[in-house]
């Protein structure tokens, strides 16, 4: 299955900088400086710094929009300026800002515009218009033959995501692309891209302003300074715990320790036990178990495993009736929630922990702030025993394994 004409196949391919320069004519300072990366296939990195740092002009290299003055660019091992521009960049998914969407163009041609490069059939181009709209959560019926100006600032970048998809890309870049919408619909189609990007093996390269959302969705993170210069290079998890330096520490902004929340999930934690029984076992059936086990709440589940409600001790000697509809404020949290999740889920119960279940909604245990910081704890010192690994282009350094610390 060959379908892209560039020398790229379907599957993901690594992309590898190597002390790559631009300076820009009549430019004083270069715009990226002695850049050297590597983008791992199948990882989605993000590239952050200030405005006229050169993430964009980084961007442009590696789809050939801009040649760098010097050093060379690798995509799946293959030197790009060998390649002709125009295949490369039909192999090569680009996003940027706004969706940058054809507005005299229906949804339905702007995705079609690389199939149509490529000489696809109509029946097939057709089937793919639709099938990414769905993969974008846009209804292909009622969306296919809008016009831009007929959408949404979030569906014009919807549209957008899904056109850089069209034939399949093995690479996608995306510049800014979610930076004109709203914090919800941004949190969607946050998760969307994680979505698609777990469920397809592509590499993506992502600029961001946004801190937050390179620590949500990126396997690392490139932090680069005024002047194309990179300043770290890591992942969100090291970068969170041992920023290299006060620029870095900045960027970061505040709350480094509740952004490292967001990255831990509820499944890292093993949850605490909970005795539990259905509403017809009884309140005084409920409150014996929980007394033997010494807990001083203890939870009603419906016939299959899930929770209804959490009662303690002294509410269940108080009851005749245990409750056999789910309680409306119930703690809840599932093993794919984030540890920041959970930790909102029980400051706003007064239960002092929350309810953990499976992805089937049934209860496994609970979760409470003090489980909550202690995984923290281990996750930082887990990062902090690792030795780190040498900056991008600088020299290996000697005392360094990999393996110190494991046995
Ligand atoms: N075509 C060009 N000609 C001259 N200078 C340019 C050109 N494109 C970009 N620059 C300069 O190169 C530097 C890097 O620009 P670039 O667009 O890569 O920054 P950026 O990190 O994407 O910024 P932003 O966050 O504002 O989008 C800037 O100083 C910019 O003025
Ligand atoms: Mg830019």
């Amino acid at each position: 299955m060959s379908e892209t004409p560039s020398s790229l196949d379907q599957h993901a391919a690594g992309i590898l900088l190597r002390d790559v320069t631009k300076r820009f004519p009549g430019q004083d300072r270069p715009a990226v400086n002695r850049l050297s990366m590597d983008i791992p296939a199948g990882d989605m990195v993000m590239l952050v710094g200030p405005s006229g740092c050169g993430k964009t002009t980084t961007l442009k290299m590696i789809n050939r929009l801009i040649e760098p003055t010097s050093g060379q660019i690798l995509l799946g091992g293959k030197d790009i300026t060998a390649a002709n521009g125009d295949q490369l960049r039909r192999g090569i998914g680009y996003v940027i800002q706004a969706g940058g969407l054809f507005p005299h163009m229906t949804v339905a041609a702007n995705i079609a515009v690389v199939p149509a490069m490529l000489g696809w059939d109509k029946a097939r181009t057709t089937r793919r218009i639709d099938e990414l709209l769905e993969l974008v959560s846009l209804d292909p019926q009622q969306y296919r033959d809008r016009y831009p100006k007929e959408l949404s600032g979030g569906q014009q970048q919807r549209v957008g995501v899904a056109r850089a998809l069209a034939a399949d890309p093995p690479v996608l870049l995306m510049d800014e692309p979610f930076g004109a919408v709203d914090p919800i619909t941004r949190e969607r189609l946050q998760d969307e891209l994680l979505s698609i990007h777990a469920d397809l093996n592509k590499t993506v390269v992502f600029v961001t302003h946004d801190f937050d959302e390179a620590v949500k969705l990126g396997d690392r993170i490139a932090v680069f300074a005024e002047g194309g210069h990179l300043v770290q290079y890591d992942s969100p998890e090291r970068i969170l715990a041992e920023p290299a330096n006060d620029f870095v520490r900045q960027f970061i902004g505040s709350g480094a320790g509740l952004k490292q929340l967001g990255l831990a999930r509820v499944s890292n934690v093993s949850p605490l036990p909970v005795v539990s029984a259905t509403a017809a076992e009884g309140p005084q059936a409920l409150l014996a178990q929980a007394v033997s086990a010494g807990q001083d709440a203890a939870a009603v589940v419906d016939g299959t495993g899930r929770p209804l409600a959490w009662l303690s001790v002294a509410q269940l000697e108080g009851l005749r009736l245990l409750p056999a509809e789910r309680a409306p404020q119930l703690p809840t949290v599932q093993a794919a929630d984030t540890l920041a999740d959970a930790l909102n889920a029980i400051l706003v119960s007064d239960a002092g922990s929350a309810l953990v279940t499976d992805a089937k909604g049934r209860l496994v245990g609970r979760i409470d702030a003090q489980l909550i910081l202690a995984a923290v704890r281990a996750q930082r010192d887990a990062i902090s025993s690792v030795p780190q690994p040498p900056a991008a282009g600088s020299p290996q350094s000697p005392a360094s394994s990999t393996d110190a610390g494991r046995p």
